[in-house]
């Protein structure tokens, strides 16, 4: 028997899965994420104009981190069509963690294997259309704003200057990537872009929303806008369930059954198909990258509330 949602229920969930923050650590690779409070667990739940409910520090704001692969994989494909974007990143899952170099060597023809992988997320970041890395998050930010109705959505200056000084793995990445003609533009160019990305910075409530209108075929509910084609959506959706936890994504898929994505700042976005957005922020991670307690807490709230696809 599934109930109904309810604030209490959503409270209650909150504080069980809280309990799960010890188990994990946040990531200080990127060493301005170091300073968040690892016991912090905050949810939104939306379900379109004015219906959203939420618990925890709902107000807190983080940065979108890998979140932001699936909005520049929406942008890419809206600017230069699905025959151009897949013949430069694969549609495969890796099994490996997200920042793996090793299958970039392996696969033939040498591409990433996926967009949500930084390697494939990287050729993606490359292929926006602008003339300037500020016309090209301008794009991006665009986008945020018309798929949340806030137009104040920025970057964090400070995680993406701590990022773009630190992000050797992904440089070389790119160096491998740019031998085997994946990317065309400036390294450094790119990486300065790909920064700025993931540091957008929003709360809870913003993330739900971005959630909300790729489950709802990209249909803006407020706004009643079109913002992304019902065709990239599900191409968006079908990316996060097949490789949106990244080496989680099957385990994650049997117990929880919602499209996501996650980043390692500790948020997560839930895609309901014609339902709901989910916005979590947990940054305690664990040893793959996800949020801990973020992850316990969609698991009870799929069981109780039936919201497993499969
Ligand atoms: O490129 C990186 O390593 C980070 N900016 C994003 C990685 C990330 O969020 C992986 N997610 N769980």
């Amino acid at each position: 028997m599934t109930e109904c949602l309810h604030q209490e229920a959503l409270d209650e969930m909150v504080m069980e899965a809280k309990k799960f923050t010890k188990y994990g650590n946040v990531a200080d690779y990127i060493p301005a994420l170091g300073d968040a409070d690892p016991d912090t667990l905050s949810i939104a739940v939306y379900r379109g104009y004015e219906d959203c409910y939420s618990a925890g520090c709902i107000h807190e704001k983080f940065t979108l981190q890998s979140i932001s692969k699936v909005l520049t994989l929406a942008l890419a494909l809206m600017d230069r069509g699905e025959d151009y974007v897949f013949s430069r990143v694969g549609m495969e899952p890796t099994g490996d963690p997200f920042n793996s170099i090793v299958k970039l060597e392996s696969n033939r023809p040498s591409k990433p294997l996926n967009p949500m992988i930084n390697a494939g997320a990287l050729a993606v970041t490359d292929m926006i259309i602008g003339e300037s890395t500020g016309e090209k998050l301008g794009r991006l930010l665009s986008l945020v704003h018309e798929m949340t109705n806030n137009t104040d959505l920025g970057y964090c200056e400070r995680v993406a200057k701590s990022e773009f000084e630190t992000a050797y793995l992904n440089r070389s990445l790119c160096y491998f990537m740019k031998q085997h003609d994946v990317i065309k533009s400036d390294i450094e160019e790119l990486l300065d872009l790909y920064t700025k990305q993931c540091a957008i910075q929003l709360d809870c409530h913003d993330l739900a929303k971005l959630g909300y209108v790729i489950a709802n075929e990209g249909k803006n509910p407020v706004t009643e806008r079109q913002v992304i084609p019902l065709h990239i959506t599900r191409i968006l959706k079908t990316f996060m369930v097949t490789c949106g936890m990244y080496n989680s994504s099957g385990e994650f898929a049997i117990k929880v059954g919602i499209p996501a994505k996650s980043g390692v700042s500790g948020g997560i976005m839930g895609a309901v198909p014609h339902g709901i957005g989910i916005g979590i922020y947990g940054p305690a991670l664990d040893e793959r990258g996800n949020s801990v307690a973020g992850m316990k807490l969609l698991e009870s709230l799929s069981s109780r509330w039936d919201l497993s696809i499969f």
